[in-house]
């Protein structure tokens, strides 16, 4: 008999350790020959602790379950069965392809992950001239999922065009954004992909070394990655030699101590160097000069662990999912007030309304939903009324909102968009990392003008929305160029709450 309770950091803390050590204990006291899988979370955290019992081949989910359930889901008598894991409408709805392995197998079984398909990417792609790699990605329309949407392809190109004796492939693997967790579950759940993606970007543009820059809150993580790196060199996939082939590629893991503008490449090269994580202007680009002043592909965790299915599946495979440049798949993060929260992968194109009320079942508490912040603490919130706008990047960017990382954070009607407008600006004046005007004072002045507003001093309202422009226009990076994002859509799509607080103040 095989169970899979998932190790995953949100199933851990909603007990799943527990329930681990519990079938374990019930596999002793009845004497049963028990297989015990840590593997990742299939992305249902509403159902976590969600345990799988392995019957004839098949996978039956139980879930949430406590230690208490376990000997009744052990009989199959549990009144927590939920019946074949793949059935549930939850996996039905989705295109996992970045995700396909992710609480599928045992993270750190090479042989699990070989078996599901693992390395084929690899293998394919070392058989290619290089140049024909980073065609096969340009070719797939993959985008950089870390939140600019770069075109992954061509920034490859620019790093294996540049002359230099070392060349470097960063992971990043910061994922600081709020309501994301795409990076954290597919490193925990299924670490062999990241590390087959970087040593294809590595061969593909001629790096030999790479680094995975992870935030320290990711204790799970890094631990699971550390573990990979290790297994993957054992295997012969990191060292001198990939797969006996001629080319060399190794991993180091970094932790990073946890500021949101470290997940800015610059920032975050900086921080890789030893030095404080603050942002460096651009030119010169990354990709020409990055890490250690040499040409280094930046690319997020989602971005790289895509590859292998580019090569495994074929680009034309991949790019024939999604809407208009928006091609493939996106893991959208299902999170805030929502009743099924979790991880979601679907072709590009959903509709916002779909998302929040079909995929995530409407708000937690039941009341209707009045926001959604999409893209993290620099996304614009989503009044309903906008609900039809399809998952891509052109469409979001034409509703003055972005996609970023697919981070999804539903409230609910008690949410004061005055305050939320308040805290984005506050959140913009801490993280700044102080290197330009428009953002280190405009910051600070953001949230003294909507304490006025709060105050009932309305005509501070055009003031606010010149601040925010001159944010937009004059911030070196995107941390003080897009907090007008939240702010003024806060302004734009919910005047009610700013108007209220001179009404109250009268
Ligand atoms: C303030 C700020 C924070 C960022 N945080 C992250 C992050 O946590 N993870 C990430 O992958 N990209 C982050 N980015 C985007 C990176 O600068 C960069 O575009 C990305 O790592 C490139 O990889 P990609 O092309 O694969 O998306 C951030 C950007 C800004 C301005
Ligand atoms: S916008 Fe803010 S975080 Fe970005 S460079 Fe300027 S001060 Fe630093």
């Amino acid at each position: 008999m095989k169970v899979y309770v998932p190790a995953d950091a949100a199933a851990r803390a909603l007990g799943s350790d527990d329930v681990a050590a519990a079938v374990q204990a019930e596999a002793a006291r009845r004497g049963l020959d028990l297989t015990l899988v840590r593997n990742g979370s299939r992305g249902m955290v509403w159902l976590e602790p969600l345990v799988e019992v392995e019957r004839d081949g098949m996978r039956l989910a139980y879930g949430p379950a406590t230690a208490a359930d376990v000997a009744a889901i052990l009989d199959d008598t549990s009144a927590k069965a939920l019946g074949p894991t793949e059935d549930l409408p939850w996996m039905k709805k989705q295109t996992r392809l970045t995700f396909a392995r992710v609480g599928l197998i045992d993270p750190l079984d090479m042989a699990h992950y070989r078996a599901e398909g693992g390395l084929v990417g690899l293998e394919r792609a070392l058989a290619l001239p290089p140049t024909e790699i980073v065609q096969s990605v340009i070719d797939s329309g993959l985008r950089g999922r870390g939140g600019a949407g770069f075109p992954t392809g061509i920034k490859w190109k620019t790093v294996a065009e540049a002359k230099a004796d070392q060349k470097y492939i960063v992971c990043n693997a910061d994922e600081g954004d709020s309501g994301t967790f795409a990076d954290r579950m597919l490193m925990e759940g299924d670490p062999f992909h990241l590390i087959e993606g970087m040593i294809i970007a590595g061969i593909a543009v001629g790096a030999t070394r790479g680094y995975v820059y992870i935030r320290s809150e990711y204790p799970d993580a890094i631990r699971v990655m550390r573990a990979a790196v290790e297994v993957g060199r054992k295997a012969g996939l990191l060292g001198p030699s990939v797969l006996g082939s001629a080319y060399a590629f190794d991993i180091e893991i970094r932790v990073g101590a946890g500021a949101y503008v470290c997940g800015e490449e610059t920032s975050l090269l900086n921080s890789l160097e030893g030095k404080r994580g603050v942002v460096r202007a651009k030119p010169p680009l990354p990709a020409l000069e990055g890490f250690l002043g040499k040409p280094t592909v930046v690319n997020n965790v989602i971005s790289l662990a895509t590859v292998p299915v580019i090569f495994e599946k074929g680009a034309a495979f991949y790019r024939d999912f999604g809407l208009g440049r928006s091609r493939g798949t996106i893991p959208l993060q299902i999170a805030g007030n929502v009743r099924h929260g979790g991880l979601f992968e679907v072709a590009f194109g959903m509709g916002l309304g779909e998302i929040v009320n079909d995929i995530g079942g409407g708000t937690a508490s039941g009341r209707p939903v009045k926001a959604v912040q999409v893209g993290g603490p620099l996304g614009a919130y989503f009044p309903s009324s906008l609900f039809d706008t399809p998952t891509c990047y052109e469409s979001f960017a034409s509703a003055e909102g972005l996609i970023g990382h697919a981070g999804i954070v539903v409230f609910d009607d008690t949410a004061d968009m005055l305050k939320q407008a308040r805290f984005a600006m506050e959140f913009c004046a801490i993280e700044s990392c102080g290197k330009c005007t428009p953002c280190r004072i405009g910051a600070v002045r953001g949230v003294e003008t909507i304490d006025r507003i709060a105050r009932g001093d309305t005509a501070a309202i055009p003031l606010l929305t010149d601040l925010c422009n001159t944010m937009k226009a004059g911030s070196l990076c995107a941390l003080g160029g897009f907090t007008p994002y939240p702010v003024m859509s806060a302004l734009t799509h919910f005047p009610d709450d700013f108007a209220r607080a001179k009404e109250a103040a009268e």
